[in-house]
């Protein structure tokens, strides 16, 4: 527990304390400010659970101690006291988010009556917080869909590396889901009690990205009015997670490194060093070896960070997986648009695992999305899938049965080679035996070998 007692006068401060100290709570820290703007000041440095504070004081009274509070950090509570009490007084403090308030001349008893009050709702929050957050755990790992081998591996990499608390680093193509193996990774770590703060490295130009990161002293320049934290430092005891790290200048991945490095930064302006722990999970969908080989992106940072390197697999290397991520996507739209939809026609399957998909599952969705919409019936045709495809999604070389790509390579073999068949074998690297056996299999005869062969090329890519 992290209190703060806020008063100007000093006996004040003193009986307050000594009601606090009578409660046995462990760890406990007390700290006191005498006036407002010390209160403010230490309320910008650090984290309080609870605020007990002076309604009347000069310039910086109660209630705006109240809000510099809630400004720093929702969760903190704050009680006010006050040798005026009033119901309006009372109503105007409830009404700005105070927990409670407490009259002058303070009774031991009633402050440790509200303290306690504070902590067992603060005990019950966070139980309720652990169990929401196990509920989570539990699907965010199965959102990420998929049965082949590539996402099985993934699957298996996300659990056995989130609990080792070291820096991560998921690189894979735009739309295959880096995010979202990001927050398993945290919902699945040790960290998972406070909330993973994500900042998206592309979104900020890069003197705001620096001030949003590392936060600011009140001066440091124009417009920096208050003292204010980074999101480093929200992370604190957390999970930061790097979107789009490729696009961080160089200047603040030299930043960032020496924070990692040291366990210490310091705010634009600052003096003091802060201490931070955070475990960096990065993600980025550039080459990263090569944006270092043309020094755009530190060495250093990217050997401090991928301590594992998790690499998502494209769309195209697990067109297996297109039938579930569909069967999914056709519910999840069905029901959030009130279709009845349910899936799509085994042809529209075919024809969806043919296609390239750049954009990977993030296209894919999009494309089933309005599919839904358009919907008439319950089975999606391929026809509307073609529409809203159009020319836009190139054809991928379509895949062929393996006996067909097999009777497509001897004949061309038995093409290049003129028709001899012991040369043909060799080139195959099978026995001429086996090439006998494999023509009548086929039902391939020598004479029409070459012109089988030509007709073959030109039939490629319409043949299922
Ligand atoms: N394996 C998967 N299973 C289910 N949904 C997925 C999967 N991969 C990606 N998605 C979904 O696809 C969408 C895009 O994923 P995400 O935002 O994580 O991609 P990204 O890799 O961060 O892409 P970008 O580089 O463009 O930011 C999200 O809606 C996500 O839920
Ligand atoms: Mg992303």
């Amino acid at each position: 527990m992290r209190l703060l007692i806020v008063d100007d006068e000093d006996e004040s401060r003193r009986l307050i304390r000594s009601a606090i100290e009578g409660i046995p709570v462990d760890p406990r820290e007390i700290e006191e400010a005498a006036s407002g703007e010390e209160a403010a000041a230490r309320l910008a440095q650090a984290p309080f659970d609870i605020v007990l504070t002076d309604m009347v004081m000069d310039r910086m009274d109660g209630l705006k101690v109240l809000k510099a509070a809630k400004d720093a950090r929702t969760e903190t509570e704050v009680i006010l006291v006050t040798a005026y009490a009033t119901i309006e007084s009372a109503v105007k403090a409830i009404k700005a988010g105070a927990f409670d308030y407490i009259s002058k001349p303070v009774h031991a008893e009633e402050v440790q009556q509200v303290v306690l009050r504070i902590l067992e709702r603060q005990n019950l929050l966070r139980e309720l917080e652990r169990f929401r957050d196990e509920v989570e755990s539990r699907s965010t790992i199965d959102r990420i869909i998929g049965d082949s081998t590539p996402i099985r591996q993934l699957k298996k990499m996300i659990q056995s590396v989130a609990e080792a608390d070291a820096h991560i680093l998921i690189t894979g193509e735009t739309g295959t889901g880096k995010e979202l193996v990001a927050r398993a990774l945290h919902s699945l770590s040790k960290r998972k009690a406070r909330p993973i703060v994500a900042v998206n490295c592309a979104a900020l130009p890069e003197n705001l990205l620096e001030s949003e990161l590392f936060g600011y002293r009140r001066g440091a320049f124009t417009g920096a009015g208050a003292d204010k934290r980074g999101l480093i430092e929200e992370a604190h005891g957390s999970t930061l997670f790097l979107d789009e790290i490729g696009e961080m200048p160089l200047t603040l991945q030299a930043k960032l490194l020496r924070a990692l490095d040291t366990g210490e930064y310091r705010r634009l302006g600052d003096v003091k060093a802060h201490h931070v722990d955070v475990r960096v999970v990065a993600a980025t969908n550039i080459h990263v070896e090569r944006a270092i080989r043309e020094g755009k992106f530190r060495e250093d940072l990217f050997y401090r960070l991928s301590v594992f390197h998790v690499v998502l697999p494209p769309l195209r290397e697990r067109v297996e997986d297109i039938p579930l991520l569909v069967q999914h996507y056709v519910r999840e739209f069905a029901e959030k648009f009130g279709k009845r939809t349910e899936g799509v026609k085994p042809d529209g399957l075919r024809y969806l695992s043919r296609l390239r998909w750049d954009g990977n599952v993030r296209e894919l969705s999009h494309v089933i999305e309005r599919a839904v919409v358009l919907s008439q019936g319950t089975m999606i045709p391929i026809e509307d899938l073609s529409q809203i495809v159009g020319d836009r999604a190139e054809a991928a070389e379509p895949i062929l049965p393996l006996h067909q790509v097999e009777k497509n390579c001897i004949l061309e073999a038995l093409q290049r080679c003129g028709g001899q068949k012991e040369k043909t074998a060799q080139v195959l690297g099978i026995s001429t035996a086996t090439l006998w056996r494999k023509l009548k299999e086929y039902g391939i005869s020598a004479q029409a070998a070459g012109r089988a062969a030509r007709a073959a090329n030109e039939r490629d890519g319409s043949s299922e």
